[in-house]
């Protein structure tokens, strides 16, 4: 075994034992649906954990469990008054999967919760997460578990790079959630897990000192609890360059009217071309007996959705260049006596380098 294979296994030991010995003395142990476990119930919990915070989430629990306390009063309710029992706790698709479930729990088996973990995740609205929460807390059967706290208290706990959605990580994650998992008092480890989740290791601000699994945390050993887990990437932004003909005749300096739609629609701007080529084309054509085309210093301007590069290409013209009248598309623009015309910021840059 290699150093590192060892110290990922006596991680891998000493978690349990700690998460159980924490959950026994400070773990929540008096929330509705830890009141006569059974499947049906944990599952009904579990659903409306799924983003519901455990404070909000009591209430509506016992309302919904008054009205239907059994797997068959769910079933044969009008979906109607399911969702009138859920309004307020939003992600309505839950309720309607319930539902669903219910029915088909009753029709194909009957009324009962199936015995494999396969089964369970067939059913509308449970993932493999969710199924082994429910099979672990109401028959303390043996499943890892992997919702959003537990992934990053295993994250950071063993230092898990990379981004928790990519399918690597994730499946890097699922065994270490299995490898964790004790065969013995299943249920307390996994509410345990989750409430270690919920109220220490938590996003912004983990109570590291208050954590039983702080000593062998690979994270905090190197203080860098706020790394795990990993964002998503974000994409690279789109770029779009432009070469823009920056053409000056005095004080004065050639515009162009943009076209109505596109960026700056109507604003009056340089002449814009897609490639270096095509801004020389068009100089010999309309600029001619002027200076060679002569870069300057690239300018970015960041859009909302893209990044948009000017390549300003300078030129000096000699003469007033005859097919460019001042006219509603193309106008000298005289930088010390400037008309109040619409210009783009990173225009007015350019034009006051
Ligand atoms: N989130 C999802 N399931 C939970 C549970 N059983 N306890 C606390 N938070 C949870």
């Amino acid at each position: 075994m290699t150093g590192e294979a060892a110290a990922t296994r006596g991680r891998i030991l000493r978690f349990a034992p700690a998460l159980l010995a924490w959950y026994e003395a400070e773990g929540r142990k008096d929330l509705p649906w830890q009141r006569d476990r059974t499947p049906y119930r944990v599952w009904v919990s579990e659903i409306m954990l799924q983003q519901t915070q455990v404070g909000t989430a009591a209430a509506y629990y016992e309302r919904f469990m008054a009205r239907f306390p059994q797997l068959r009063d769910l079933a044969a309710a009008q979906l109607d008054e399911v969702l009138h029992l859920w309004a307020g706790l939003g992600y309505y698709a839950r309720a309607r999967n319930l539902q669903r479930a219910a029915r088909i729990l009753l029709q194909r088996h009957r009324g009962e919760f199936p015995a494999t973990l396969e089964e369970v995740m067939a059913l509308p609205g449970i993932g493999r997460s969710t199924a082994g929460a429910i099979l672990a807390l109401s028959r303390g059967e043996r499943h890892p578990i992997l919702d959003g706290n537990v992934r990053r208290v295993l994250a950071r706990y063993f230092a898990i790079d990379g981004y928790p959605g990519d399918a690597a990580v994730e499946r890097r994650l699922w065994t270490l959630a299995a490898a964790c998992t004790p065969h013995s008092r299943v249920d307390e480890y996994t509410q345990g897990i989750m409430d270690l989740g919920a109220t220490i290791c938590t996003r912004a601000n983990p109570a590291c000192l208050l954590c039983p699994v702080n000593s062998a945390c690979e994270a905090r050993r190197n203080d860098a609890q706020r790394l795990y887990p990993a964002p998503k990437p974000r994409k690279a932004r789109p770029q779009r360059a432009a070469w823009l003909v920056l053409a000056r005749r005095g004080s004065k300096v050639l515009l162009e009217r943009r076209p109505p739609s596109g960026i700056w629609g109507g604003l009056w701007g340089l002449p814009e071309f897609p490639t270096r080529e095509h801004a020389a084309q068009w100089c010999r054509e309309h600029l001619a007996g002027s200076s060679a085309l002569q870069p300057e210093e690239p300018l970015r301007h960041a859009f909302s959705h893209f990044d948009y590069d000017i390549k300003p290409l300078a030129v000096r013209c000699a003469g007033k260049a005859p097919s460019l009248r001042d006219d509603d598309r193309y106008r000298w623009y005289d930088v010390d006596d400037p008309a109040e015309v619409g210009i783009p910021k990173p225009i007015v840059t350019l034009l006051q380098r």
